[in-house]
């Protein structure tokens, strides 16, 4: 009933994890293999491992979270080792996805180089939206470094990329990306990371909640629901149909996912509540989401994928 085709690929469910949530690890990578899971993204890897910014760099609000991890990772070659030993152990028609996110244009050029050359035959994302690297801002919000870093990607990456994207926030700068986006091979674009830069205050010490950059830090989770449904709507709307959306944002019930799907999404991330309960998220997503199809009606998610009902 969750089955789920995405480009060329067919997943058991459109569940998987967001990139930076349960995957730095090989043992977390693991243990998203064995979950239920519809598949799963590694840590955004730079060339060389990474520790990332100072703790407490990630906590937890009532209605979501702040983070500003500062890209820790274990480097491009723990990552891709692990994913030249395990792909063959997942079905070829179902790959796994593996996530970069260089700190220059010619550091994403060198890890996809890399890429291209090696064995790998699942999906690459090419994160472009991470907010907490102190003096490195988003790219993606940069159009014209957008559009020449894809044209240098696809003069010689040949395998399935997607791209991460960051939330817009004016119609105007969603059909300005989509035009670019449309130009090129992508697979897929995700949206949404988490709104950059946020601030939150603990009333009691009148301090913030994490150590770097003063504080702000991306935010995640119930906040930012209403964004990514916003994201995922404006890209599945003005995408030519081979790029998928991948939706991420504020997914912690069936419910939300179902919306995701209602706005076009073709695969769904989840974050800040992975993090809160565990790989076991799934097996909830996934019951939930069937109960709410079975309700009403539906026996498949292309019934109703994209098709959100304009007053
Ligand atoms: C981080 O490691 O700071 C989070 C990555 C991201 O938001 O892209």
């Amino acid at each position: 009933m969750l089955t789920t085709k995405f480009g060329e690929f067919t997943y058991d469910n459109p569940f998987m994890n967001a990139s930076g949530v349960h995957c730095m690890t090989t043992t977390d990578l693991e243990e998203l293999a064995a979950s239920e899971a519809g598949s799963f993204v590694t840590k955004s890897a730079t060339l060389a491992p990474r520790e990332g910014n100072p703790e407490p760099r990630y906590v937890d609000l009532a209605l979501g979270s702040i983070n500003s991890m500062g890209l820790p990772n274990k480097g491009l070659d723990y990552y891709l080792n692990f994913a030249l030993e395990k792909q063959e152990a997942i079905a070829p028609e179902a790959p796994f996805f593996f996530s970069v996110a260089g700190m220059s244009v010619e550091e994403n050029i060198e890890l996809l180089r890399k890429i291209e050359a090696s064995n790998f035959r699942g999906i690459t994302e090419l994160n472009l939206s991470c907010p907490n690297v102190p003096g490195k801002p988003q790219v993606a919000y940069d159009f014209p470094l957008t559009e020449q870093i894809l044209e240098q990607v696809f003069s010689f990456f040949t395998k399935p990329l997607g791209v991460k994207l960051p939330p817009y926030f004016d119609l105007a700068h969603f059909d300005q990306m989509a035009e670019i986006l449309n130009k090129f091979s992508l697979t897929y674009i995700n949206s949404i990371n988490s709104i950059g830069n946020g601030l939150y205050i603990d009333p009691e010490t009148e301090a913030v909640v994490i150590k770097p950059k003063e504080g702000f830090g991306g935010i995640g989770g119930e906040y930012v629901k209403p964004t990514a449904l916003a994201n995922v709507r404006a890209f599945a709307t003005r995408l030519k149909p081979e790029i998928n959306v991948i939706g991420t944002g504020g997914i912690r019930s069936g419910q939300d996912a179902f919306e995701h799907l209602l706005c076009g999404a073709t695969m769904l991330q989840i974050g800040t509540e992975l993090q809160k309960e565990g790989p076991a998220i799934f097996a909830r997503l996934k019951k939930e989401l069937t109960e709410i199809m079975t309700a009403k009606g539906y026996t498949s998610i292309d019934e109703f994928r994209g098709k959100l009902r304009s007053l």
